[in-house]
């Protein structure tokens, strides 16, 4: 059984909505579990929120609502935001959970007891943006570097954590795992750090100025440094020290951060390990900003940009896609709207998009959309080449995958989509086609491609599961079973012959874009005029209505009626429905479309046929376009 995999994300402030640096953290932690789920392992996926300190205090207290309330209702937004971007969570932990609350106690104690925490008068200079005292070497002209605002001056007595005690291990732990922390710049800035003498940390606030925190065990006068608590989530979350997902997944987790937080994660954490007596973390994954305008995205600067707003205008798959693909993991990347549709046009509607439409459409044009057997006594010059694509892809894309390079992961997919269209160019099917002596070539190709395009539907899994698993089912994979497994993407020949498949869909439409004016910010996509509507209805109103995807099996005319016909749908069940769509398609052009219909219309009969749904269809001018759904779903799949 190869290991268990845990990652983790940070946990977010609720001081503000979730924005896209948020989503781009937790879906590369979705994606690396999604990955390592591919490799059969078990993963365990770890996010949450960091709900104490100043910061929450401060945010609730603008609300005028209790601490208690805000922090229920801003988690409540990044919990309910994760399964809306595909994002298969094990654990949500709050920092305001019992369970937490006392495993940070625990841990306070142990080290207290060891001897690691005293107690000191400090006289410093303190940032409450970062909630932390700063050294005059760390400020810039003056100010804190991320708030850029000068620090305080206060006096407390407060107990410290004696970190310098580790800073030579720490060190040398460092210098002997050159993976610890990756990629190397990030690494080499923790070496440079440690490379003056290391201060101890305040690891307490007296309740006389903060009393929204853990309290600690040893002192009831204070409360626990904001991020002494949250950088325990991490293990007890796992049920620390005992329960069995720690001893499970604790030996092989990785974490994953951006570089604002590099220093608690690659300082302050491995020495609360280490002292506390908890195995070290294996990797810290720490990736660079995304910037709006130069600018790092923050709610500060007022330039967030909202995840799920892009989602709604272009997809969620073609959202994940770019983040993956823009990204240089570890580099700071621009967002832009306009970059998100070069990717969308040029990477997905033309290359992925258009060689399935193409590969399909062939197998319909010269086999009635069933997968042809390869024959192997045709010249294995056809097979050869592609199938060492293939291998070399896999390949190339674990390697990527494995060490973080996502955006590499995803150029070695995209290289075999670009060999599958040249292959398509130099072995001209439509010219195969037009001699019977070459029709063993023609389904040797054709079956290579159906099959390259299995693979590539297993390989997108982590980045664009929604595409993955449309494009299986529609090459008849079933989708329950693990069909991205990355030994059967390693496997040439395993999509079966025989098999029929439905007429191509579009997998990715093209957007265009209005021109961009003067003094807007990006180009708009192109959105049409709404006509007039109907008198507004309620939200119950409508969910009476029980729409359906269906799958035509049959179409065929009805007697004396020129206008209807007769189809046999699969929606989870067979069903007849009569639909008035004759003058606009042939029942030959429908067979296998996906067409939405209303399911629980009363059943009518029409010319003496008992008529069980109706089929929606724009009518314009008297002629129909029957309703589709763009990409191949269950038959029955409700829409909402
Ligand atoms: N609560 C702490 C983390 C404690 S972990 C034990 C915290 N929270 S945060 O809400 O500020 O989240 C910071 C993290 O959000 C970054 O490390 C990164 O993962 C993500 N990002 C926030 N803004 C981002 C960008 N503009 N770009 C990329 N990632 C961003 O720090």
């Amino acid at each position: 059984m190869p290991d268990p995999f845990y990652i983790t994300t940070p946990i977010y402030y609720v001081n503000a909505r979730p924005h896209l640096g948020h989503a781009y953290t937790t879906i590369v932690a979705d994606v690396a579990a999604r990955f390592n789920r591919m490799q059969e392992r078990d993963v365990f996926f770890l996010t949450g929120t960091d709900e104490h300190g100043d910061k929450i205090i401060r945010a609730a207290q603008k609300e005028a609502i209790t601490p208690r309330a805000y922090v229920d209702k801003i988690s409540g937004l990044f919990r309910d935001l994760w399964p809306q971007l595909n994002i298969d969570y094990s654990a949500f932990i709050r920092t305001t959970d019992p369970s937490h609350i006392a495993v940070v106690q625990q841990v306070l104690q142990k080290i207290y007891d060891a001897g690691d925490i005293y107690f000191s008068e400090y006289e410093g200079l303190y940032c409450f943006g970062c909630e932390r005292f700063y050294t005059e070497r760390e400020l810039v002209d003056g100010k804190c570097p991320d708030h850029e605002t000068p620090p305080e001056i206060i006096k407390e007595t407060n107990y410290f954590f004696r970190m310098s005690r580790y800073q030579e291990w720490l060190v040398s732990h460092i210098e002997a795992n050159p993976d610890f922390i990756r990629p190397e710049r990030y690494r080499n800035e923790v070496l440079s750090f440690l490379s003056e003498p290391l201060e101890d940390l305040c690891i307490s606030r007296p309740k006389s100025r903060l009393q929204w925190g853990i309290s600690l065990p040893f002192d009831d006068n204070y409360v626990t440094y904001v991020w002494f608590d949250a950088l325990l989530n991490y293990v007890s979350a796992l049920g620390y020290p005992d329960g069995p997902l720690f001893q499970k997944f604790w030996p092989h987790v990785q974490h994953i951060v951006a570089k604002d937080i590099l220093k608690p994660h690659g300082i302050y954490w491995p020495i609360i390990q280490k002292a506390a007596g908890i195995p070290v973390f294996q990797h810290l994954n720490v990736h660079g900003y995304w910037n709006v305008d130069q600018s790092k995205m923050s709610k500060s600067l007022g330039n967030v940009v909202e995840p799920l707003e892009l989602k709604n205008v272009y997809g969620l798959d073609a959202f994940r896609y770019f983040l993956m693909r823009e990204m240089v993991f570890g580099l700071d990347s621009g967002f832009s709207e306009t970059a998100l549709v070069g990717r969308i046009n040029a990477d997905l509607a033309n290359d992925l998009g258009n060689l399935f439409s193409r590969v399909i459409a062939m197998a319909h044009k010269y086999f009635k959309g069933v997968v042809p057997h390869p024959d192997p006594g045709v010249d294995p010059e056809l097979t050869r080449n592609i199938r060492a694509d293939a291998i070399s892809a896999v390949r190339d894309f674990e390697i990527a995958m494995t060490s973080f390079a996502f955006h590499k992961g995803v150029m070695a997919i995209w290289e075999f989509i670009s060999r599958m269209n040249k292959y398509i160019d130099v072995t001209a099917p439509w010219v195969l086609a037009k001699s019977k002596a070459s029709t063993r070539q023609l389904q040797t190709v054709i079956y290579n491609l159906l099959e390259g395009l299995r693979i590539v539907s297993g390989l997108i899994f982590p980045i664009m599961p929604d595409t993955s698993a449309s494009m299986q089912r529609h090459l008849g994979e079933d989708t329950e079973k693990p069909y991205y497994q990355l030994l059967r993407l390693k496997q040439w020949g395993r999509l079966p012959s025989g098999n029929t498949i439905p007429k191509s869909t579009t997998l990715f439409p093209r957007i265009e874009l209005k021109p961009k004016t003067e003094d807007a910010e990006v180009s708009e996509p192109v959105i049409p005029e709404p006509p007039v509507f109907k008198p507004e209805i309620s939200i119950e109103e409508f969910r009476k209505v029980d729409l359906r995807v269906a799958r035509i099996l049959k179409a065929e005319p009805v007697p004396k009626a020129r206008k209807l016909l007769k189809l046999e749908v699969d929606m989870g069940e067979i069903r007849t429905v009569v639909a008035g769509i004759a003058g606009s398609y042939t029942p030959e052009s429908l067979v296998g479309k996906q067409v939405i219909i209303v399911a629980n219309l009363q059943p009518a009969k029409l010319m003496g046929i008992l008529s069980q749904g109706m089929v929606l269809a724009a009518v314009e001018d008297h002629h129909c376009t029957v309703g589709t759904v763009e990409t191949v779903v269950k038959p029955g799949t409700a829409l909402s």
